[in-house]
C-alpha cells in the first residue's frame, strides 16, 4: 500500500514520497479501516484497524487488531501477517463434558487408562490403540448435525503423541467423507509437536456432520491422543465464513485513503465493498460529496475510482444535506453513543456504524437512502434528504438517553 506524505497532495507525483506497505485485505466477518496520520511531529504513516462484527472474534479472543505503517519504513510494525479472519461464537467444545458417545478402533488394556474415556482432555491420560498402524481411529457421535470448526489435541504427557492425522465426517456413521478444502482432497492436519502441549487449530472451512472420526497417520513413539472438537450444534449457528471467495484470484486489498480521509472495507459475499470518505467536513475534489463507494471483484482485484482524489474544503455556498435528528460523522462521535448504526452526516446514501468506539461508513444498496428512524435503507428516507440539497443544522439531540453530537455539513 502506498503511504504518501500528507504534504503531497497531487497524486501524480506521490511516487517519490511514498513508502510501500503490503496492502491488507479485510477479514472475513469484519471491517478493515485505514486512515493516514500526520507527520507534524514524528513520521507520517497509515493506521489500519480491523474490527470483527458483533458476536465475532479473532481466534486470539480480541475483537479489534491494529496495524501501523510508518512512511519512512516499508512494513507493518506488527509484522507481515495478513489480518486473520473473525470467527463466530460457534467454537465451543463438543465432546468434553457433553456425554457424547466416543468409540475407537481398538485400545490397549487396561481400557480405563487407554480407552475412549481416557481421550478426554479433562482426563490425564490419552487414547492408546492396541496396535500402532494407520488403520486406527477414534470417533464421536455428536447426536445431531453439528458445525465443526476446529479441535484441541494433546498427547499422553510421556513422549507419545500424534503428529499428523486425517479427519473424516459422516451424517450416518456408515458413509464417511474426508475433508477437502476445495483444492486438496483428503487434507491431512498437523497435530502435536510434543506430548504435553495442547494445540488448538481451525478448519479452513467448517464442516457439518453428526459423526467425526480422527485417523492418526504419523506419531512419536506410539499413538496417544486426547481431543475435543470445537463448533456448535448446526441449528444454533449455520453461518458460512466466505473465505473461499477470491481464492482463485488476486483478492482485494484496501485502497489507500487520501490525507484527511479514510477507507473502510468489508466483504458482502461476492465482492469487497469499500467506502472512502473525507474527514473534518472536507469533500472529495471533483466529486459531489464527502463519501464514495468502491467495489472490487476478488477474481479481478481492481477497485473502481482509484486512486482517490484528495479531500478539499467544501464550497459552503452549495447547500448540502438536510438531516432531521442526530447524525454521526467521525470516530469522536462514537465515543458518546452505543454500538449501532446512525445517520451519516455527509450523505443520505450512507450510514455510520459505531462499534467498540470505532467508526465506519457504509453504503446503502444502490439508489437507497438511510432512514435512521426505521434503522434501514429505503427508497425514501424520512430522516435525511439530499435531493433538496437544503441545509438543516443539528447541534445536539437526545439519542437513546445519551447526548449525541451530530454535525451536518452546512
Ligand atoms: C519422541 O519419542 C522418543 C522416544 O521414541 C522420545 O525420546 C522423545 O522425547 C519424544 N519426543 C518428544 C518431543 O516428546
Ligand atoms: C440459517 O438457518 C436458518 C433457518 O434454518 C435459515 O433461515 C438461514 O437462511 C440460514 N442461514 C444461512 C447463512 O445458511
Ligand atoms: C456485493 O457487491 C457487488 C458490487 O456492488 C454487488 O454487485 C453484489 O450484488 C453484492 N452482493 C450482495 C450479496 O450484496
Ligand atoms: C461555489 O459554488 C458557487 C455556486 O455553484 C459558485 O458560483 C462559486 O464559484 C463556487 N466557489 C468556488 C470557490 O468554487
Ligand atoms: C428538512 O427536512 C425536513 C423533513 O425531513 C423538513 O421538514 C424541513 O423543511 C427540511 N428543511 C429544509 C431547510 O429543507
Amino acid at each position: 500500500m502506498d503511504i504518501c506524505l500528507p504534504l503531497v497532495y497531487i497524486l501524480a507525483v506521490v511516487g517519490a514520497a511514498c513508502a510501500r506497505c503490503p496492502a491488507l485485505e479485510p477479514p472475513v466477518n469484519g471491517v478493515l479501516k485505514c486512515q493516514q496520520f500526520d507527520a507534524e511531529e514524528f513520521d507520517a504513516g497509515l493506521r489500519c484497524t480491523a474490527t470483527c462484527y458483533p458476536d465475532h472474534r479473532f481466534v486470539s479472543g480480541e475483537r479489534v487488531v491494529e496495524r501501523t505503517c510508518l512512511a519512512s519504513s516499508d512494513q507493518w510494525l506488527e509484522g507481515p501477517d495478513p489480518i486473520p479472519d473473525c470467527v463466530g461464537r460457534c467454537r465451543q467444545g463438543l465432546i468434553d463434558g457433553q456425554g457424547k458417545v466416543v468409540t475407537v478402533s481398538s485400545s490397549l488394556t487396561p481400557t480405563e487408562l487407554h480407552g475412549p474415556q481416557a481421550a478426554l482432555l479433562s482426563s490425564p491420560g490419552a487414547w492408546v490403540p492396541a496396535r500402532d498402524d494407520i488403520l486406527q481411529y477414534i470417533q464421536v457421535d455428536l447426536g445431531s448435525p453439528h458445525t465443526v470448526r476446529g479441535w484441541r489435541v494433546r498427547g499422553d504427557g510421556g513422549g507419545s503423541y500424534v503428529k499428523l492425522f486425517r479427519l473424516l465426517f459422516s451424517q450416518d456413521g456408515v458413509t464417511w467423507t474426508s475433508y477437502s478444502d476445495g483444492r486438496v482432497e483428503d487434507k491431512f492436519f498437523t497435530g502435536n509437536f510434543d506430548s504435553k502441549t495442547e494445540v488448538t487449530d481451525w478448519l479452513p472451512k467448517p464442516q457439518t456432520a453428526r459423526y467425526v472420526r480422527v485417523n492418526p497417520l504419523s506419531w512419536n513413539r506410539t499413538i496417544a491422543f486426547s481431543w475435543d472438537l470445537l463448533g456448535c450444534s448446526y441449528n444454533s449457528e449455520n453461518e458460512t465464513t466466505g473465505r473461499e471467495q477470491g481464492r482463485d484470484g488476486p483478492g482485494c486489498k484496501a485502497p489507500l485513503p487520501p490525507p484527511s480521509g479514510a477507507v473502510n472495507c468489508e466483504r458482502n459475499g461476492t465482492h469487497v465493498v469499500c467506502t472512502a470518505y473525507c474527514l473534518e467536513n472536507l469533500v472529495f475534489s471533483k466529486l459531489p460529496g464527502p463519501a464514495i463507494d468502491l467495489t472490487c471483484d476478488p477474481k479481478i482485484g481492481l477497485f473502481s475510482h482509484t486512486p482517490l482524489p484528495p479531500c478539499v474544503e467544501r464550497n459552503t455556498s452549495v447547500p448540502f444535506v438536510n438531516i432531521s435528528g442526530p447524525c454521526v460523522q467521525e470516530e469522536g462521535d462514537c465515543f458518546y453513543v452505543q454500538n449501532g448504526d446512525y445517520q451519516y452526516c455527509g450523505d443520505c446514501h450512507y450510514f455510520s456504524t459505531c462499534s467498540e468506539g470505532y467508526f465506519f461508513v457504509r453504503p446503502c444498496p444502490e439508489h437507497l437512502q438511510y432512514d435512521s428512524r426505521l434503522a434501514l435503507c429505503d427508497y425514501h428516507s424520512s430522516t435525511c434528504n439530499s435531493k433538496q440539497r437544503a441545509v438543516h443544522k443539528v447541534a445536539r439531540a437526545q439519542h437513546g438517553g445519551r447526548v449525541l453530537t451530530g454535525r451536518v455539513a452546512g
